[in-house]
C-alpha cells in the first residue's frame, strides 16, 4: 500500500504511539479523580503530554493545553469562547468547514479575505482592508488542507498584534510539521490542532492552546474532579474547557508521538516533506492533462498538494487509485471556500499529502501507477 492522506489521518505512526495506546487502556484509571495508583497514573500520562506539547509550541505553563477530540471540536470551543454578539470575523479565502460552519450556525457575521492560490500579499491587502472595515475576531488557516499554501503568519500576526484584534490559529495541517512558537505570536488568543494528523497520534485527539485569558466561555460543563463543591464551571485552566473524562489512552499515543517529534525535531520533518512534495510536483507536471497546484518556491508550499486531469473527474481518478492500493483523498476535502478561492469549486481536485515515513520511492511508484492509469484514457 501506498498511503499518501496524511493531511486526513497519518497512518504511519511511530511504534512507541502504538505501545503507548495500549499499556495506558491496560494500566490507566479515571484521570484526576481519585488518588489510588491507576488513576495517579493517569495524571501522569495526561501531565506527561502537556507538558511535551507545551515544550513543542513554545507556551509558558502545561495548563495552556487543552485535551480535545480534535482540531474541529478545538475550533469550536475558540470560536464559542471569543464571539459575542459584537464580533464581526475575518476568515481567509481557505478556511475549513470546521471554522465556516460554527460562525454560520452562531449567526456571527463574517469577511472573507479574498486573495488568489499562493498569493501572500493578496492575503495581507485583504487582511488590512478587513481591519479597517471593522473586523475584531480573525481565523487564519496556516496551511491550507487541499493545496499546502501557506499563509504568511508573521506578517499577519504583526498587523493584528498592533490593531490589538485577536487571532484563532487553524494548525491542522501545520501541527507538527512548520515551527510554530505560541509566546512569539502577539495576537493568538487560541491555537487549535489535531492530534492525529501531524502530530502523529491516534484519531479522536486534539488540543487547544490557550493563549489568552479572553477564552472564558466553555462550550461544555461538567465534571473537572476539581472543586466539587461548586455548581459552577471552575474557572481554572485547564478544568475550564476539559469537562468529562478525557481520552487517556488517546493522550498517551499523542504524548508518544509528540516525543517522536521532539526528538527528530521539526526542520528535518519539513525538509523531508518539502523534498516529497518537490519529487511529485516535478513528476506531475510531465503528465498530459494534469494540472497540478503549487508554488514554486517550496518554502511557501507545505507537504500536501492538489491537481486534477482535464479529462476524469478526480473522484474516479482517487477510485482507481485505490484499486491499485494507493490512498489519496478526492472532492472538495471539507473546505468548498478554498475550492471557490482556487477555482477549483466544479471540479474538486486529488489530493496527495505526505507523512515523514513517506518515500521518494512511494511518489516514483505513484507516479507511475498514474500514468498506467491515465494511458488507458
Ligand atoms: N480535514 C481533514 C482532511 O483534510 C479530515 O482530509
Amino acid at each position: 500500500m501506498i498511503y499518501l492522506d496524511s493531511a486526513a489521518t497519518s497512518l504511519q505512526k511511530p511504534r512507541a504511539v502504538y505501545q503507548a495506546v495500549q499499556k495506558a487502556m491496560q494500566s490507566a484509571g479515571g484521570y484526576g479523580r481519585s488518588g489510588h495508583r491507576p488513576a495517579l497514573y493517569a495524571g501522569e500520562l495526561v501531565y506527561a503530554c502537556r507538558e511535551n506539547a507545551r515544550r513543542l509550541f513554545g507556551l509558558q505553563e502545561p495548563e495552556q493545553v487543552v485535551f480535545t477530540m480534535n482540531a474541529t471540536h478545538a475550533l469550536n470551543q475558540a470560536i464559542h469562547a471569543l464571539a459575542d454578539a459584537k464580533t464581526r470575523a475575518a476568515i481567509t479565502g481557505y478556511e475549513h468547514n470546521s471554522v465556516v460552519r460554527p460562525l454560520v450556525e452562531r449567526g456571527i457575521p463574517y469577511q472573507v479575505l479574498e486573495s488568489r492560490l499562493f498569493d501572500s500579499n493578496g492575503m495581507l491587502q485583504a487582511a488590512r482592508q478587513a481591519l479597517e472595515d471593522g473586523a475584531n475576531l480573525f481565523v487564519i488557516n496556516h496551511v491550507s488542507n487541499v493545496f499546502g499554501s501557506i499563509a504568511p503568519i508573521a506578517e499577519l500576526d504583526a498587523m493584528l498584534a498592533d490593531a490589538g484584534v485577536p487571532m484563532i490559529l487553524d494548525a491542522s495541517q501545520s501541527a507538527g510539521t512548520l515551527e510554530i512558537h505560541a509566546d512569539k505570536l502577539r495576537s493568538a488568543a487560541a491555537i487549535c490542532m489535531p492530534g492525529h494528523k501531524g502530530l502523529l497520534g491516534p484519531q479522536g485527539t486534539g488540543m487547544l492552546l490557550v493563549c489568552s485569558e479572553k477564552l472564558q466561555k466553555p462550550l461544555m460543563q461538567g465534571g473537572t474532579g476539581s472543586l466539587s463543591q461548586d455548581m459552577t464551571q471552575p474557572k481554572l485552566l485547564p478544568d475550564r474547557f476539559e469537562s468529562g473524562t478525557p481520552n487517556v489512552p488517546g493522550i498517551a499515543g499523542l504524548d508518544a508521538g509528540l516525543r517522536f517529534l521532539l526528538a527528530r525535531g521539526l526542520s528535518r520533518i519539513r525538509k523531508h516533506e518539502q523534498m516529497l512534495a518537490a519529487d511529485l510536483t516535478d513528476g506531475l507536471s510531465t503528465i498530459d492533462g494534469v494540472e497540478v497546484f503549487y508554488h514554486a518556491d517550496p518554502a511557501r508550499q507545505a507537504g500536501v498538494v492538489s491537481f486534477r486531469h482535464a479529462k476524469m473527474p478526480c473522484e474516479i481518478l482517487a477510485e482507481k487509485l485505490a484499486d491499485r492500493d494507493v490512498c489519496v483523498r478526492a472532492g472538495l476535502h471539507c473546505a468548498p471556500l478554498a475550492h471557490r478561492s482556487a477555482g477549483t469549486l466544479a471540479s474538486g481536485t486529488v489530493r496527495v499529502s505526505f507523512g515523514p515515513f513517506n518515500t521518494r520511492r512511494e511518489v516514483r511508484e505513484f507516479t507511475g501507477k498514474l500514468c498506467e492509469i491515465l494511458e488507458k484514457l
